[in-house]
């Protein structure tokens, strides 16, 4: 009996050909803007301690109670495989003691995250993000500059027909007292809840607002339902109004979602989501917001945070569905040719010369006939072919075929370099 075929695991995906080159893309505009606005990259463990995400995220949320992708290690530890970039984030600076050398910071970030979700398209089990957090600053410019970051990121990839959602989750000092107005609320329409906000109510009931059942869901349209806008302090209410005023400011249309509470608890003050309506049930595309209060969760309170991350393969399935005609295409200049085994060895020797002067090429070493090598050629896109054979080798050069006028010549080494020089600009 034939063994089974090895396949890769639920919820992931290799990432290969066509595809690949878009992802190349949203790294390179991920690393340009980066760049630009002098965020510098950090690299946290893929996983870490357990409790960074249970103390950080929040007991209560869907991600610490379902999520995480938890085992103990031979030294029976609990590790986590990291579910999201935020919290490892945190616990970098404080361990690192930049609260006293260097208290602002702006990091970003690009890499594979863990969640034991349902897969659906867009829906992976490892997925990807790249993220950007400011650490250290209260002011609302920077929940703005966030905000403005990945708005650019979006526009340069060339993504539209986009949403933001903005929302104010308010701070330790307004947020009981509409915690305890919403509770009250619910507790009296507890028979229409579903038995998930049964438990929420109890532990988190902010988590309720972001139920999907239609229960639920028809309790938030009631008209007396409290929002949280109503019961800001005067701070919170005053941030909101600067981050409004800030987007406005650069023409950065939004939407007030009151009922966006987002995945995670450490939130404060603002949290925004981008979303796209061509995607179908998996609509957010980033998301972030201010988290103030995290770094007290993890024992040294007083570091200010805001941030957001963004899911790669959701943009690359945006990408595709919306930019196939801009596509980028990676296609070397050159292509080598061997005819024969002589050949090779000139073709390996000419690599290395051509590595010097900045020409991409591709080596076909497949042991075929000029036919073939023509042909594939051809079927790459490259310009230019490049042969070498018995012939060329008794004659002391290469013969060079332009693919795009069907024109050949014979040049020596030295004027196939020269010539090469100047060309691969227009490759
Ligand atoms: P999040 O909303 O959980 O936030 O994730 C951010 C983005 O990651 C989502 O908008 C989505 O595009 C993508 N994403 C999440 N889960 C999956 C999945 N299972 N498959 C594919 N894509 C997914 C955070 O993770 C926060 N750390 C964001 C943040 C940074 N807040 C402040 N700073």
């Amino acid at each position: 009996m034939g063994q089974q075929k090895i396949t890769v695991p639920k919820g992931t995906k290799d990432i290969l050909g066509e595809e690949v080159v878009w992802w190349q893309k949203v790294e390179e505009v991920v690393r340009e803007m980066a760049n630009l606005f002098g965020y510098q990259e950090i690299r946290t463990p893929i996983f870490e301690q357990t409790e960074l995400f249970a103390r950080g995220v929040g007991e209560e949320t869907d991600i610490v109670q379902k999520e995480m992708y938890t085992f103990q290690d031979k030294g029976g530890r609990s590790i986590t495989l990291r579910p999201e970039g935020t919290a490892p984030v945190m616990r970098a600076y404080i361990e690192h003691g930049l609260s006293v050398t260097n208290p602002r910071v702006k990091w970003f970030y690009l890499g594979p995250m863990f969640r034991y979700e349902r897969p659906q398209a867009g829906r992976m089990r490892q997925f990807h993000q790249f993220g950007f957090e400011a650490l250290g600053f209260s002011s609302p410019a920077v929940d703005v500059e966030i905000i403005l970051v990945a708005y650019l990121i979006y526009q340069e990839l060339g993504l539209s027909e986009l949403t933001l959602e903005l929302n104010s989750l308010g701070c330790e000092k307004c947020r009981p007292s509409y915690l305890s107005k919403l509770t009250k609320f619910l507790e009296e329409r507890k028979d229409n809840l579903c038995a998930n906000c049964v438990r929420r109510l109890e532990k988190n009931p902010l988590r309720v607002l972001d139920c999907k059942e239609e229960g639920c869901q028809n309790l938030f349209k009631s008209p007396s339902f409290p929002v949280i806008e109503e019961y800001l302090c005067s701070d919170c209410q005053n941030h909101q109004f600067k981050v409004e005023a800030g987007l406005e400011n650069l023409g950065i249309s939004y939407q007030i979602n009151p009922f966006l509470v987002r995945g995670l608890d450490y939130y404060t003050k603002t949290a925004f989501e981008v979303k796209t309506g061509q995607l179908g049930a998996q609509d957010a595309i980033g998301g972030g917001g201010r988290y103030d209060q995290l770094s007290a969760a993890l024992g040294v309170p007083g570091v200010a945070g805001v941030g957001f991350a963004a899911g790669i393969e959701r943009i690359v399935l945006l990408l595709e569905k919306t930019q196939q005609e801009t596509r980028p295409k990676k296609v070397p200049c050159l292509y080598l040719s061997p005819l024969d085994e002589e050949g090779e060895k000139q073709v390996l020797r000419l690599a290395r010369e051509l590595t010097k002067w900045r020409v991409p090429f591709y080596c076909d070493f497949a042991d075929k006939g000029l036919r073939y090598h023509l042909k594939k050629a051809q079927k790459s896109g490259v310009k230019w072919v490049l042969m070498v054979g018995q012939e060329e080798i008794e004659r002391g050069g290469f013969s060079l075929k332009n693919l795009t006028s069907g024109s050949q010549v014979f040049l020596q080494e030295d004027e196939l370099l020269r010539l090469l020089q100047k060309e691969k600009s227009l490759c």
